[in-house]
């Protein structure tokens, strides 16, 4: 396993959009053990391939520090609610806008082992599916802020995430 260089806001590969994982090979295991290391060394809840420069569908998540999502070619197949609040991402470090998203997510994936799974989440989980998935097709969250993006005060109570 290795960390990852996490690719910057500017960077072109963060405007693609991801082709579809056809089969499980060792490259993208290897892949996705970087990935899950490079978002925990980061203190991210969340990553996408192409935030590290590859151009697959492919993200993982963990918003609770126990038990990462690890989606691949995944969509989502149902919302509902709405929530707005903070959000971030390690591509634009120390920075964070307001951003409204669905309160409920529902995603169907393939897991490492090419199964489909399902993932339904609310409040930080639902943002963060949202947040990932628009990486996917070279978005950032910054195109859907409302109003300017703030500087991240790591000194208050409110702990930031970012994706
Ligand atoms: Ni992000």
């Amino acid at each position: 396993m290795a960390i990852r260089n996490i690719r910057e806001m500017g960077d072109e590969v963060l405007t693609k959009k991801c082709r579809e994982v056809t089969e499980m090979t060792p490259r993208i295991k290897e892949l996705i053990e970087d990935m899950l290391e490079t978002m925990y060394d980061a203190n991210g809840v969340g990553l996408a391939a192409p935030q590290v420069g590859i151009l697959k569908r492919i993200v993982v998540i963990d918003t609770t520090g126990e038990d990462p999502y690890i989606l691949i070619n995944p969509r989502i197949v149902e919302t509902s609610g709405e929530q707005t609040g903070n959000e971030g991402c390690l591509s634009v470090p120390g920075k964070c806008a307001v951003v409204t998203r669905p309160n409920y997510v529902k995603a169907v994936a393939l897991d490492v082992s090419m199964k489909e799974i399902e993932v339904e989440g609310t409040e930080l989980l639902a943002r963060a599916i949202c947040h990932e998935l628009d990486h996917l097709d070279g978005h950032l969250y910054v195109e859907k802020a409302e109003g300017p993006l703030q500087d991240v005060h790591y000194d208050d109570d409110e702990e930031e995430e970012e994706e």
